[in-house]
């Protein structure tokens, strides 16, 4: 089986910096579309670099630099996400402008050193401020031009604080020297040469040496095309390796090489696994790229030590995940950095190794994992850890072992498609098997919003799934929650999806008026999910949850329009139908029934008259007793949205053949709950 990952997530944070820097036009292929990714392209954009969204096919990007003095205020706070990365590469390049910007991140970013960054970048002339943690975000830098020259030590070997200290160098035309102790990923100093920046590098006593002597006033642009993640393809390598799919061996394809990455494959090779690489000879350009293909073997536990550590930091979890299914016990030490990655990896490592049943200790510069062959079985708690979710999503699919994931969607910013491409593997390993069968690969991932692989309804439905259609204010959104919860099922609320990705399109600046030239990809780029919880989803853009931001007067003035838009329609259709895949689903919206989910158990149409509908439609936004011209307005309001939905062209609002009309007027809510409630059980016996 031969397959291909997405892009590397070091380089393409790279590359889209350096692109934006540069003087002229850079372009860019096979970003990845992943929530990291956005969070940097999301900054740049806001620091007044012409970088469009990143399109989920990995297509070409085309970014107008605005030249190595040429960022603006971003006018407001940088929000990078889950991006360390990002955060710390801004850092450094905003330490030699001189802007003021405020930046934070979600809550496991809030958590991560920065010191490590701003210390040396203070050293320079820029001055930090941290607003609720010292060394943590949120935080104001103050950049200065030009920097101090530097010669710094760093005590960890770290790409991000070596390519911070570079960037700066970069900016604020200054001198730049950074020795580490072991050499850390050189993504930098390989992309820094293709845009004509000069960097001298070399092994020193205890260590590394990177050198900026000459900083250029301007760069060239890029034309590059990202690798696939190596760590990516780390967690569907290491499947096949435990016999989890692809029999004849699973290839993975254009996958990034560079050797400062790559020791993973070392471990699985000490480790017994049957392994064959090979390099890509045409044109490797500036980052070295193959396949490699892995199949079944039987593993021995392994050391890994501080050493090695540099070049498999980011897979040292799937070799803790790989040293519970070793015979003997694997080691990792030396690592003490794990515990300054999105989680403390050694924590919840050892954590969740024991939750599923694993015999593991943490040591302060790692852990140790006894290997054995009982069923992993038990819950996992990701900490938001991308990494985390994954490695446990390996051992969970596998035969015989049952691993439920807290969020599964944390695998969004690496990686998405994850679980998609796991079950596609795991689909592979055994050929056809009877739905409910036994062994079939059990991770509990559900409904994952898995936009990066196939999205049809596979897999068994474990319960029904109920649509509720209907007009502007015929309830039938508070009505579906209702049903939902007296079922015990999720609620899907489409509105929601469509006014998330209102909001996306807004916050991406593209003008209203070209939002229909935008594609189904487009519009896939800006990243819409919804996760799911106990009762329904979390609707998130951009990897963030978004609640009060779907109801700003912006997104409503602007969602019907967007609504009826074929692109957006097609973009959402997909995700709703992911979210239906397991069933238990109380969705509502315009075409449920006809469109989304034209084979679900239960459809209904609720109506209500417009009077109804308008005094609904006031009483939910506090008005309750509305004099005359009010509820007229709002009566004229609702009628031109009716027409606007029935009258559109792309999935006009209608009645399903097989739906149940329902006509709410003068209904009491709890009875027109209880109806559709009752409905649901008499159709499906629940
Ligand atoms: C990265 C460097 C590593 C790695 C991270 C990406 C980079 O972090 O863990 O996922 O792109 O520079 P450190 O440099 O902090 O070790």
């Amino acid at each position: 089986m031969r397959v291909t990952v997405p892009g590397d997530k070091s380089l393409t944070q790279r590359a889209l910096i350096l692109s934006a820097l540069a003087s002229g036009e850079s372009r860019l292929r096979g970003l990845l579309h992943g929530g990291d990714a956005a969070s940097t392209r999301d900054a740049l954009a806001r620091l007044g670099a012409a970088v469009p969204a990143i399109p989920g096919n990995g297509g070409e990007v085309v970014v107008r630099g605005v030249g190595l003095g040429g960022l603006r205020d971003p006018g407001g706070e940088l929000d990078l996400g889950n991006s360390g990365t990002g955060t710390r590469l801004l850092l450094g390049v905003l330490a030699g402008t001189e802007l003021h910007v405020h930046l934070t991140g979600d809550t496991s970013l809030r958590t991560r050193p920065m010191r490590r960054v701003t210390e040396p970048l203070h050293a320079m002339g820029a001055t930090f401020t941290f607003h609720e943690i010292d060394g943590k975000l949120p935080l104001t830098i103050r950049g200065r031009h030009p920097l101090a020259p530097i010669d710094w030590e760093s005590p960890v070997a770290s790409a991000q604080v070596k390519s911070a200290i570079l960037l700066a160098g970069l900016t604020g035309g200054a001198f730049a020297l950074v020795t580490e102790p072991r050499k850390s990923r050189d993504h930098t100093e390989r992309l820094f040469s293709e845009v004509g920046v000069g960097v001298i590098s070399h092994a020193v006593e205890g260590g590394w040496r990177v050198e900026l002597r000459d900083p250029p006033e301007r760069i060239r642009p890029l034309d590059f095309e990202v690798p696939g993640d190596f760590s990516s393809a780390a967690f569907l390598l290491a499947f096949a390796v435990l016999g989890g799919g692809a029999p004849d061996g699973l290839t993975v394809e254009r996958v990034g090489l560079n050797p400062t990455r790559t020791a993973f494959l070392d471990v699985l090779d000490r480790m017994g696994a049957r392994l064959t690489v090979e390099a890509d000879r045409h044109d490797p350009g500036a980052e070295p790229r193959g396949s490699v293909t892995a199949s079944g073997s039987a593993l021995r536990a392994t050391t890994v030590d501080g050493e090695e550590v540099p070049r498999l930091i980011d897979e040292l979890p799937l070799v803790a995940a790989l040293g519970a299914r070793a015979a003997g016990t694997t080691r990792i030490r030396g690592a003490a950095e794990l515990r300054a990655k999105e989680s403390d990896r050694i924590v919840t490592m050892v954590e969740n190794l024991r939750a599923v049943g694993a015999r593991a200790e943490e040591l302060e510069d790692g852990l140790e994992v006894e290997g054995a062959d009982g069923p992993l079985r038990g819950k996992v708690r990701t900490a938001g850890d991308h990494r985390i979710a994954m490695a446990f999503g390996v051992l969970g699919a596998l035969p015989g072992n049952e691993i439920e994931i807290d969020d599964p969607g944390a695998a969004d910013v690496s990686f998405p498609g994850f679980w998609a491409a796991l079950a596609r593997l795991g689909e592979g390993a055994a050929g056809p098997r009877a739905a409910g069968s036994r062994d079939r690969p059990n991770t509990t991932v559900g409904e994952a919003n898995d936009p990066g692989g196939p999205r049809a309804d596979g897999g068994p439905r474990e319960g029904p799934i109920v649509t509720l259609d209907g007009p502007a204010g015929s309830g039938k959104s508070s009505t579906a929650r209702a049903v939902a919860e007296a079922l015990g099922f999720r609620h899907l609320d489409s509105g929601a999806l469509y006014r998330a990705l209102t909001y996306a399109l807004l916050r991406s600046e593209i003008p209203t008026e070209q939002w229909h030239t935008l594609s189904e990809s487009d519009l896939d780029a800006l990243d819409v999910r919804a996760i799911p919880t106990e009762e329904g989803f979390d609707v998130r853009v951009m990897g963030r949850s978004v609640v009060e931001e779907l109801r700003t007067p912006e997104v409503t003035e602007h969602v019907a329009m967007l609504a009826g838009l074929p692109a957006a329609r097609a973009s959402l259709i997909e995700l709703q139908r992911m979210a239906g895949r397991r069933g238990r689903l109380v969705a509502d919206g315009r075409d449920l029934g006809t469109v989304v989910f034209p084979d679900a158990e239960v459809k209904v149409f609720l109506v209500a008259d417009l009077e109804e509908r308008a005094r609904r439609r006031l009483a939910e936004t506090g008005t309750r007793d509305p004099d005359e011209r009010t509820l007229q307005l709002q009566m004229e309001q609702i009628a031109e949205r009716d027409r606007h939905d029935s009258e559109r062209r792309h999935a006009p609002l209608r009645e399903s053949e097989d739906a149940h009309r329902i006509d709410t007027t003068g209904l009491p809510f709890d009875r027109q709950v209880k109806s559709v409630v009752e409905l649901v059980r008499r159709l499906t016996a629940q």
